[in-house]
């Protein structure tokens, strides 16, 4: 079955939005495989993650926005999910992000540059398996062995 890869992020578990998330998912009957509270991300988790934005100017305040509290990091499994959860989350930006979206319902804009958007989803089925074994290391140790 496939898979894909949801972090809500530190500005989405602060402002209430675990359940509404998780909701918005089994409402659309995908399944939440795997669920972990990360209590803070390190920065080589981050730097993996975000491999591509490394050399973005805006990538030391990405890493301090995604270490600024806790966040859920999520598997959600079923048919063409990767398409549907990245459709879900909706545009990067909140200010552009339509309604029904879970940015555009949950996200807000903030004054400090960041932006911070309730959650990251995978975009392609091939980050996806990357962003797992990155969030969920364990779970390839046990195919593993
Ligand atoms: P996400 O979908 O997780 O993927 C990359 C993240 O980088 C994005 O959400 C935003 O949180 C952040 N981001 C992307 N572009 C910018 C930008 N121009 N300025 C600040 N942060 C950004």
């Amino acid at each position: 079955m496939e898979q894909t890869l949801m972090l809500i992020k530190p500005d989405g578990v602060a402002t209430g939005h675990i359940g509404d998330v998780i909701s918005r998912l089994e409402r659309r009957q995908f399944t939440i495989t795997a669920l972990k509270v990360v209590q803070k991300a390190t920065t080589a988790q981050l730097t993996a993650h975000y491999a591509d934005k490394v050399n973005e100017a805006f990538f030391p305040g990405l890493v301090s926005y995604m270490q600024s509290g806790p966040l859920v990091a999520l598997i959600v499994s079923g048919t063409d999910v990767v398409h549907a959860c990245h459709q879900m989350a909706g545009a990067t930006k909140p200010s552009e992000a339509l309604p029904g979206t879970i940015r555009g319902d949950f996200g807000r804009l903030w004054d400090d540059g960041a932006i911070k958007n309730v959650v990251h989803s995978s975009d392609r089925i091939e980050a996806a398996a990357h962003e797992i074994d990155i969030w969920f290391p364990e779970l390839s140790e046990l195919t593993e062995s």
